[in-house]
């Protein structure tokens, strides 16, 4: 090992092997290409770096380097350094054909993809606000404590936790304050520790809506936990059925936007659920992942604003900014912020302190405030021609749900959904059907399509839209 670290130069992992340094270092790069590690056209420390990391001479490397070059294994370049050839690719071919996720319909793909993309669950990728987000990281960052750094507080950081306090009290009605607040990487985290700490207080159910999504039943059922679905009718969720469930101790409700039926929780519905978790002891899980995208009026309060202690507020910027940001929060009742702390500290800590410190940045100058509302009146725009073109095109398709949120239902002649997903997946468009997010003990009553319009850039839309038309009844 060296004695002196490079301070220079990329690092490179490799194990000598065989005979002699020259030869041990020969065999180790072969075998780094050989596999596929070390992919062509990448390019190798020097040889300058590469011996001080390795405690060799210079010469060893460079020697190494030149029998390589020579070999065909590497090129050298005069001003471009020393890379590895551009040869026949060692890896196995990826299996061709077609696409199929985790939640995928399997459509016609171009280079492994469909050509259209109108399933339900991601934001606009394209809008993701780059320049804001990276002003608001260069601000947090020259501003941010050393302390900052280490591990941290186990519900996030305080700059965090502060500003999302003021903006879920004053944009969603959540009654909120830092110390109630836990920080986890997406809603999906959050709902997985809820699970763990109500598993161990001892419930054996949580309800669930009659629609919804299997990752998050699988989550919760990973526990142990039962969940029996909430009737269902054209009202919405039957939450007034809660009592007759009998040992039901929590219940997960999409209250401001149901996923994927499209409706809000009627407000004798919301308070029968309230009625219900304060006579049962009961907890109410609410995911308001669309919260902040109604479109036809002011959004509904959270509904955690009506009993603080009995619900657990769950929000996400996945589809508010971006998924791949995996920052999302829950407001706890105060007497389940030690369990779930907890619960956390056994498998993790927080999100990165960076993006925690940029987000409280973007949040706390306004920025998230102005993308929401950018956002807000591109998706209305979207859904407004989602319905004209529906109207125009498909006489017998019906857009039904409240104007809100990432998707949209089009009800469907009886006995066509299965068709026209398939019709659909043929001519490169992935959708999905309502039927896919149907709990496993509920009759399949309806035909519907769940189309999240928020996916495809603003450039692929129209042609996303019209590709939609043409498979329509
Ligand atoms: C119903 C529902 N809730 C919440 C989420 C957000 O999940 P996460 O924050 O883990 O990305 C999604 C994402 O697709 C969703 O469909």
């Amino acid at each position: 090992m060296a004695n002196d670290w490079a301070t220079f130069g990329a690092d490179l992992h490799l194990e000598l092997r065989g005979q002699g340094l020259r030869n041990g270092l020969m065999n180790a790069l072969r075998e780094a290409v050989r596999s596929g590690r070390l992919a062509a056209g990448v390019r190798l420390p020097s040889s300058r770096s590469l011996a001080a990391d390795l405690g060799v001479a210079r010469n060893t490397v460079a020697d190494a380097y030149a029998e390589l070059v020579a070999e065909g294994w590497l090129t050298a370049r005069q001003g471009s350094g020393t890379r590895v050839a551009r040869r026949s690719d060692p890896r196995p071919p990826a299996a061709p054909g077609r696409t199929t996720t985790a939640t995928g319909a399997g459509a016609r793909t171009t280079a492994g993809r469909p050509a259209h993309n109108l399933r339900p669950g991601t934001p606009d990728l394209a809008s993701f606000p780059r320049a804001e987000w990276l002003k608001a990281a260069r601000k947090a960052l020259m501003a941010a404590p050393h302390e900052a750094f280490g591990y941290g507080d186990p519900r996030g950081r305080i700059e965090l936790r502060t500003v999302l306090a003021e903006y879920l009290a004053r944009a969603r009605g959540v009654y909120a304050r830092p110390e109630r607040i836990v920080v986890c990487s997406g809603f999906v985290h959050g709902l997985e520790l809820m699970g763990q700490v109500l598993r161990a207080r001892g419930v054996r159910e949580m309800a669930v809506e009659s629609y919804g999504l299997d990752l998050h039943w699988d989550l919760i059922g990973r526990t142990g936990i039962r969940m029996p679905a909430l009737p269902f009718d054209a009202r919405g969720t039957r939450t007034e059925e809660l009592p007759a469930l009998g040992g039901t101790g929590a219940v997960l409700l999409t209250a401001a936007h149901q996923f994927p039926t499209g409706g809000a929780l009627q407000p004798d519905r919301r308070a029968a659920a309230v009625d219900w978790a304060r006579a049962a002891g009961g907890l109410i899980l609410e995911d308001d992942y669309d919260g902040e995208f109604r479109y036809d009026r002011q959004p509904v309060g959270a509904l955690q604003g009506l009993d603080p202690e009995r619900v657990v507020y769950l929000g996400t910027a996945s589809k508010s900014l971006a998924p791949g940001l995996r920052l999302a929060w829950m407001v706890l009742p105060e007497d389940l912020v030690d369990e779930v702390l907890t619960a956390k500290g056994a498998v993790d800590w927080v999100s990165s302190v960076t993006d925690q410190l940029t987000f409280a940045e973007f949040l706390g100058s306004g920025a998230y405030d102005r993308h929401v509302r950018a956002m807000r009146l591109r998706y209305r725009r979207r859904r407004d021609q989602l319905v004209a073109a529906v109207a125009a095109r498909s006489p017998g398709t019906r857009v039904s749900g409240i104007a809100a949120g990432l998707h949209a239902v089009l009800e469907l002649p009886e006995g066509t959904e299965d068709s026209v997903v398939r019709a659909a997946a043929y001519q490169g468009l992935a959708l999905q059907g309502i039927n896919r997010f149907r709990h496993p003990t509920v009759p399949r009553t309806t035909d519907a399509l769940v189309v999240g319009y928020a996916t495809p850039p603003d450039s692929a839309w129209s042609n996303a839209l019209s590709a939609l038309c043409r498979v329509l009844p």
